[in-house]
């Protein structure tokens, strides 16, 4: 299959650059700057991301151009642009003010291939402390905007017998929202420059991979851990669909899950045809996390728990089946960005949680991940494709350790209660509210693959899928003082929480609706016995997470 390579600088854009690609139906692949793939004759082209030093840095990351320019068409963006620039002969300078956030195009060349489709003020956004003052020989300028004389420029040979492929770079971000046509821009870019056959697809997935699964798998068994979450979700009904009852699922309640969510999700389960082991094992985790208030503490305890009863289901398992096929895989529900190696590029560690602490080798299992290549708007589309229900799909993230984490102090069965139904209370709530999104809003809500219909330029959505993530927090450490009837009450508060955010890696507070608060503060404190105070939490991440804990 066709692919775009994206050469990563260290950009905090340059997922959104891959997942904008991958949304043109064309795959394409996130390499770490230095490992461009010489010898790979399905890529039809290059894109150079930002990043975050300046190419007069002396820890720069540096490209060797010559291994794809001329060859393959090329797009730089930001720094990519700059480096380009700096590389080529034109010239990089320190800007005088950092230029950050929106600007118009002044001027844009609409007859040149990357603009093709191009509105004259077009708005972009840009970010980047360098400006660059001169570009190379033979290039264009392709664009410009009120600070930025070089907002685009281009180079493109008349075709020779060699086919000598063109190079653009933009110092803006087409990747980002804010560059109002930067969809456009890529399309140019990567179907009409580049040649893409645009034949990645969520139907397209899902038969080449039952088909490689099949070759993979043979006759093999497979053991998988469902968490309820969409990932592991939908691994199942592709792994099912390959080899059907061959797959045996586990999902361990550990007793801190969303109200009813194991009879639930163990009932939609069914219903898809998966072969499941629901073990309800929340009393020994209750009884080994008595008395822990430290939050890492919780988490280890968490952790070793759940290996520890994963392991035993799973052990069981591979001696009972003497017919049929052994088992042989374990498979996981691992998505592309788990596993992008250039994201630690630059040396961030990012917080990752690992809830399965993996399996004993003696068991002998092979790993197998069916979703390693797609982004988490490309898992919900092909459980779409697969046929599974919306609320499967557009399942907020929740953390492995569930409300254990969302409990401030230690864990009873009595505070998850109480919990869960205020948790219950706000989701609900969430679900029912309906809002209107436009303009940026509302193309950022569809990206992220919520279904809805664009109606003079307006959607209809619920809050719960306007927001990336949000659930309540008991605060069991603190009481409070409050009035209910004519008796004075002295229990805990509840604080909720909404992010929107693209990644977990950066979030801000939902702006929820003022009437949608009260109606919930009210339910919650009529309804839920021991708690008698709600408050919002209004922190970004960062400097705050999404989760207290
Ligand atoms: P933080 O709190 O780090 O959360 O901003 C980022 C995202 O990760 C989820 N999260 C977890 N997920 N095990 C998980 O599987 C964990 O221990 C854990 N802690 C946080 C959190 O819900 C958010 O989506």
């Amino acid at each position: 299959m066709q692919k775009i390579i994206i050469l990563d600088f260290g950009s905090q854009t340059t997922q959104l650059i891959g997942r904008r690609v991958r949304e043109l139906d064309t795959f394409c692949e996130i390499l770490p700057y230095n490992k461009f793939p010489k010898d790979d004759p399905t890529v039809i082209g290059v894109i150079l991301s930002g990043s975050p030093y300046s190419v007069y840095d002396p820890e720069a990351f540096k490209v060797d151009l010559s291994q794809f320019v001329g060859r393959l068409p090329v797009l730089g963006i930001c720094y990519g642009a700059q480096f380009i620039s700096h590389t080529l002969g034109g010239k990089v300078e320190k800007a005088d003010s950092r230029e950050y956030g929106r600007a118009n195009l002044e001027t844009v060349d609409t007859t040149n291939p990357l603009f093709k489709g191009f509105d004259q003020h077009s708005q972009v956004w840009m970010s980047h402390g360098d400006t660059i003052t001169a570009i190379p020989d033979g290039f264009r300028c392709i664009a410009s905007t009120k600070d930025v004389k070089y907002a685009a420029f281009s180079f493109t040979p008349s075709p020779t017998p060699k086919g000598d492929a063109p190079l653009f770079a933009v110092q803006f971000h087409p990747e980002v929202f804010h560059t109002l046509q930067g969809k456009q821009l890529l399309q140019n870019f990567v179907v009409d420059i580049c040649g893409s056959k645009q034949e990645w697809s969520a139907a397209s997935f899902v038969d080449s991979t039952v088909a490689e699964l099949k070759a993979q798998l043979g006759n093999d068994r497979v053991i998988l851990g469902l968490s309820g979450g969409v990932d592991s979700s939908v691994a199942a009904v592709l792994l099912n669909k390959a080899i059907g009852n061959r797959l045996t699922c586990i999902f361990v309640d550990h007793g801190m899950l969303r109200k009813n969510e194991f009879t639930q999700v163990m009932e939609d389960y069914k219903v898809l045809g998966l072969n499941v082991i629901g073990v309800d094992a929340s009393a020994k985790f209750f009884a080994d996390l008595a008395g822990v208030t430290d939050p890492e503490q919780k988490r280890k305890i968490i952790g070793r728990d759940f290996v520890e009863v994963f392991n035993e289901q799973a052990q069981a398992l591979i001696a009972s089946a003497e017919t049929g096929g052994a088992y042989r895989w374990l498979a996981q529900g691992t998505i592309y960005p788990d596993r992008i190696e250039s994201l630690n590029i630059t040396g961030k560690v990012i917080k990752s949680h690992h809830n399965v602490g993996g399996l004993p080798k003696e068991m002998n299992l092979q790993l197998c991940e069916p979703l390693k290549w797609l982004f988490k708007d490309e898992v919900r589309r092909v459980g779409r494709q697969l046929g599974m229900p919306e609320h499967l799909i557009t399942r907020h993230p929740f953390p492995g350790p569930g409300l254990a984490v969302r409990i401030l102090g230690d864990i009873t069965p009595e505070k998850v209660r109480v919990l869960q139904d205020a948790d219950d209370i706000y989701i609900r709530g969430l679900r029912e509210y309906k809002v209107k999104l436009s303009g940026e809003e509302a193309r950022r809500v569809l990206a992220a693959g919520v279904p809805a219909n664009m109606e003079d330029g307006t959607i209809e959505v619920s809050l719960y899928d306007q927001i990336w993530q949000a659930g309540a927090i008991l605060l069991s450490t603190v009481r409070s003082v409050g009035v209910m009837g004519d008796e004075r009450t002295y229990e805990h508060p509840v604080a909720l929480r909404a992010v929107t955010s693209t990644d977990a890696m950066t979030a801000d507070w939902a702006h929820l609706p003022y009437d949608f608060m009260a109606k919930v503060s009210n339910e919650i404190i009529n309804k839920v016995r021991g708690v008698n105070r709600v408050c919002y939490d209004i922190s970004s991440k960062p400097p705050a997470t999404i989760e207290w804990e």
